[in-house]
């Protein structure tokens, strides 16, 4: 039996990323757990973002954004930036995250999250209230110690890298599990 609900905005897991836009002087953070690989050639990013704070018309006039992929470490901080706002606040400043200067963009990426992306805004739409915003990865960073072979991103350290994840619906964050399998090779498990 299942039970229906109607149209509704619940899915887990989700990553937490932390969405940054402006310049290494003047830049706003804001937590974004609706981030989504979009495409591989060329490599896009979507982010979905409110029309009622800051960030939303901030990555329209700056045509570029961050997206750094939050540590379960930094739990607190991640959530104080998806609870305040830039038109309030420094949240860089409040939260003691640190920029640090991006390579092909304006806004910086943030030191404490071990996965970061640059991103230019190459399409936006807007849905009902929303913000979608799709982004060109230009440039992607790996914590060098997170890295089990260095300069090899397959050997990306997942368990070192500990990702925050958020569960909607729920409202609440968790730690990743531990590994259930190979992808693209358990299947073959079932073939006849
Ligand atoms: C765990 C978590 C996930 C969130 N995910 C999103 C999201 O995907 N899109 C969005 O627009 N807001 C999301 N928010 C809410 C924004 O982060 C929040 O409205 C923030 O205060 C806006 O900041 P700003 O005004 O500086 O842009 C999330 C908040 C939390 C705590």
């Amino acid at each position: 039996m299942k039970t229906r609900f109607g149209p509704q905005k619940i899915m887990f897991p989700c990553p937490v990323s932390l969405v940054v836009t402006g310049t290494i002087e003047q830049a706003n953070i804001v937590t974004i757990a609706w981030v989504s690989l979009l495409t591989s050639k060329p490599p896009t990013l979507g982010i979905s973002v409110g029309t009622r704070g800051f960030s939303g018309e901030a990555i329209k006039k700056n045509k570029d954004f961050s997206v750094n992929i939050v540590p379960a470490e930094i739990m607190k901080e991640a959530d104080f930036c998806g609870i305040r706002s830039g038109k309030d606040m420094d949240k860089f400043e409040e939260s003691g995250l640190t920029p640090i200067a991006s390579q092909h963009i304006q806004s910086p990426i943030i030191k404490e999250c071990p996965l970061n992306f640059e991103c230019r805004l190459t399409q936006w739409s807007l849905i009902g209230q929303t913000n979608h915003f799709v982004g060109e990865i230009q440039e992607t960073y790996v914590d060098t110690q997170k890295l089990k072979d260095p300069g090899e991103l397959s050997s990306i350290d997942i368990d070192a890298i500990n990702p925050l994840i958020y569960i909607g619906g729920a409202r609440e964050y968790r730690h990743m599990g531990a590994k259930a399998g190979d992808a693209y090779t358990i299947g073959n498990e079932l073939k006849k």
